[in-house]
């Protein structure tokens, strides 16, 4: 566990500030999630779940995506917030979305309403990543 410094904080509060907006009726669990773009921007994201519950998606990728369309390509910090105890990782297949547009020495963080926070570093929530890398470095097969 690691303490809210003052250079996380206004990520801190703009992933706080998402969660409140979170549309999860069926979970009950919401999540708030701010990245920091190379330029020091920040985006957020809230879940969006669905009554068809494999249409949810996360915090994680709502918020890239909304770095994505403002341009982004690249990112220096993650904070995920739940007003949980317990403090909450990205899922598998956000962690792999992660893996697209963050370094893997990247430190992605998770926070609670007490301002308790953990960190993982990319590399460690998804080892030997499937990057971009190995379709620039592929040997392309014809399938015809
Ligand atoms: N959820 C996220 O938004 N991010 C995570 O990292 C974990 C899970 C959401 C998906 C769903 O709306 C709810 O939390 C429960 O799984």
């Amino acid at each position: 566990m690691t303490a809210l410094t003052p250079e996380l904080e206004p990520l801190y509060q703009a992933a706080k500030a998402a969660a409140s907006q979170a549309y999860a009726p069926y979970s009950q669990f919401p999540v708030g999630v701010a990245v920091r773009a190379l330029d020091g921007s920040i985006y957020t994201g809230c879940n969006v779940e669905n009554a068809s519950y494999g249409a949810t998606v996360c915090a994680e990728r709502n918020a890239i995506a909304a770095g994505v369309v403002a341009g982004k390509r690249q990112f220096d910090a993650l904070m995920v917030y739940t007003p949980q105890a317990q403090l909450t990782p990205p899922c598998g297949l956000c962690r792999q979305v992660i893996a697209e547009f963050f370094l893997p020495e990247t430190i992605i963080y998770s926070s609670n309403h007490q301002a308790q926070l953990q960190g993982w570093t990319v590399q460690q929530l998804l080892p030997d990543a499937f990057t971009p890398l190995y379709l620039a470095n592929s040997t392309k097969v014809s399938t015809e």
